[in-house]
């Protein structure tokens, strides 16, 4: 406890003495987020990080997060430095979209929209017409099919599923999948929801379509968090990385937080879903974020140039 906290004092000191602010992803540990939330920082989810980032006046942004949150920031603003406590955090939707074959499949169909999730590289991005977050991407999807325009999503398949059940869009589907929330299993949601008759199924649409069919409400990070303070039940399970129960336990402090197993068998949860890049962000790293030069963010000029148009839309779009 005593090096936590030493930890703790040494960044509060940092990031004034720096003028740089931490924006953390609800995915992080809860020791991650309160720091972000005491220093004046932001907790959020992947869109808010986005603006937040890109309206804030410092000139370093710690990202506590994965690396396309990082790259993300760094390309909204290319004036400001972007850190990491490391860059070895990735993410499995990410590193299944490498930019070649993702092209390829894009250049097989010249007559569709480009449409990525906000988790893919700079070089997927700058290929993209648009870049959504889970928290747009059904507005999106909606507002693009009653355009007429058909469409090749990336790299999600569950959330590129969702979004075509939901919207009627024409979409081709990138076969990846998030390793965190590809996890949860339907027999053992049931006894869960067994145990707990009166809860609330929060579920994430990067979950498999069978999680998502027993959801009482899917969306985003944020829209869960709310979905927890506005539902009714006492209690909820809730199908996504558990770091998000330090935020939603504070938007919903009566209510009893219940994570969805993802161990395939029993009901309650083994090995609960916790991302194992999120959880790369630790405070000994954070404590040495401006001390290292191994962990600053880079974006390939040209690559950036091309991302921002997307990336800006999706800002936008938002607003
Ligand atoms: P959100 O956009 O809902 O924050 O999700 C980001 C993410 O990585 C989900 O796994
Ligand atoms: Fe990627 Fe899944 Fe981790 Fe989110 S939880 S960063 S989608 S691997």
């Amino acid at each position: 406890a005593d090096e936590k906290n030493h930890h703790r004092s040494l960044i509060v000191e940092l990031l004034k003495r720096h003028n740089a602010v931490l924006i953390a992803h609800y995915y992080t540990d809860p020791e991650i987020q309160s720091l972000a939330e005491e220093t004046g920082g932001f907790v959020g989810d992947s869109l808010e990080m986005a603006k937040f980032g890109a309206r804030h006046p410092a000139e370093t942004l710690i990202i506590a997060g994965v690396k396309f949150m990082g790259e993300t920031a760094k390309i909204l603003s290319p004036e400001k430095r972007v850190l990491m406590p490391t860059l070895e955090a990735t993410c499995s939707l990410d590193l299944g979209c490498p930019i070649e074959p993702f092209s390829e499949f894009c250049d097989q169909h010249p007559d569709r929209e480009v449409v990525v999730y906000a988790n893919t590289s700079a070089a997927v991005k700058a290929r993209a017409d648009w870049v959504v977050t889970s928290s747009i991407a059904v507005d999106v999807l909606e507002y693009l099919a009653e355009q007429g325009k058909k469409i090749i999503w990336g790299p999600d398949k569950h959330l590129g599923r969702y979004i075509q059940q939901k919207t009627g869009a024409d979409m081709l589907l990138w076969q990846g999948a998030c390793i965190v929330h590809d996890e949860f299993k339907f027999n053992a949601l049931e006894q869960c929801m067994a145990l707990y008759p009166e809860a609330a199924v929060l579920v994430h649409p990067e979950s498999p379509q069978n999680i998502v069919d027993l959801a009482d409400f899917v969306g985003s990070t944020s829209q869960l968090i709310k979905a927890a303070k506005e539902l009714p039940n006492k209690q909820v399970i809730v199908a996504t990385d558990k770091g998000i129960f330090y935020k939603m336990q504070q938007a919903a402090p009566e209510k009893e937080l219940i994570i969805a197993p993802t161990a395939g068998e029993g009901a309650t949860c083994r090995s609960c879903a916790h991302c194992p890049w999120m959880k790369m962000n630790v405070l000994q790293l954070l404590s040495q974020v401006f001390e290292r030069d191994d962990n600053e963010i880079f974006v390939d000029h040209d690559l950036a140039e091309k991302a921002l148009i997307p990336l800006q839309k999706m800002v936008n779009f938002a607003n």
